[in-house]
């Protein structure tokens, strides 16, 4: 039990990555905030049922409004705040396609979630983890700013942008004990890639070609990492990314 008695907040922890994130951290003795713009009370349902500590809140992670209200329902149910997971994003629903095909508006509204969500996530639980003395903030980013993946270029901007955001943002943070590292999954059959068939034919085959170890990739791979990044494990780590593919990047 590496995280009895911290709450730990999982944007987008309603289905997905998010959703097995929040259980594996779960798992491990921690209290969870299910914070989704669909499904959180009702996933957050089920977790209680399966005997975990759990709050589901509805929140738009681009919308400051929620993401304070997301921050105060915690605080108010649990009374802490030790970990944020900022997974919530918008990945499985996107076709690849060229960039000049792609609009401003496309643009706006990844950048909105992926980026500026974060943003608002980090700056809601901020105040709280200081009062604390320190906290865990965890960004999921993906391999493709890593290798440059092409014909998701809005996408990669904002992956990248996550990135720049846990060196510089452990950096402001260190001092007040609050360590902000990343994961970078690669592609990852997650509830909404399952969902998506061009996705899948597009991506599943080419994706497995690509890595060291040869299977698809799950979400439960991902959750080592994060235990890890939530617990005492990484006392002396922060302002990293670490890539979790099965070996197909290298950095
Ligand atoms: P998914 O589509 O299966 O689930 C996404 C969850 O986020 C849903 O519950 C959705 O309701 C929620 N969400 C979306 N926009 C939101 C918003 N504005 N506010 C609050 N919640 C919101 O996604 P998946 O595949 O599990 O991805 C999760 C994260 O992992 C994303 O950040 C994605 O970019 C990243 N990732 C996924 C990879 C993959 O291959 N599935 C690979 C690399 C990174």
């Amino acid at each position: 039990m590496k995280l009895a008695g911290k709450t730990a907040i999982i944007t987008g922890g309603a289905m997905g990555i998010g959703r097995v994130l929040a259980e594996g951290l779960a798992a491990e003795g921690a209290n969870i905030v299910i914070a989704d713009r669909a499904g959180a009370t009702e996933a957050a349902a089920e977790m209680a049922a399966a005997g975990h500590a759990a709050l589901g809140i509805a929140c738009d992670v681009s919308s400051e409004q929620d993401t304070a209200g997301m921050a105060a329902a915690s605080l108010e149910k649990f009374g802490a705040i030790d970990v944020l997971v900022n997974n919530a994003g918008i990945y499985s629903s996107l076709t690849p396609q060229p960039f000049d095909e792609q609009t401003a508006d496309e643009w706006r509204t990844i950048l909105d979630v992926n980026v500026i969500g974060t943003f608002l996530c980090c700056k809601a639980v901020a105040a709280q983890m200081r009062a604390q003395g320190g906290g865990r903030i965890i960004n999921l980013s993906s391999g493709t700013p890593f290798k440059g993946v092409p014909y998701l270029l809005h996408y990669v901007a904002s992956k990248g942008a996550i990135n720049a955001i846990t060196k510089s943002l452990a950096k402001e943070l260190g001092g007040d004990g609050i360590l902000v590292n990343g994961i970078a999954p690669g592609f990852t059959l997650s509830d909404g890639v399952m969902a998506n068939p061009v996705q899948l034919e597009k991506l599943q085959e080419i994706s497995l070609r690509a890595r060291t170890l040869q299977r698809d990739q799950l979400p439960s791979d991902l959750v080592g990492a994060a235990v890890y990044f939530a617990s005492a494990d990484s006392a002396f780590v922060t302002g990293q990314t670490l890539v979790v593919d099965g070996g197909a990047y290298f950095h």
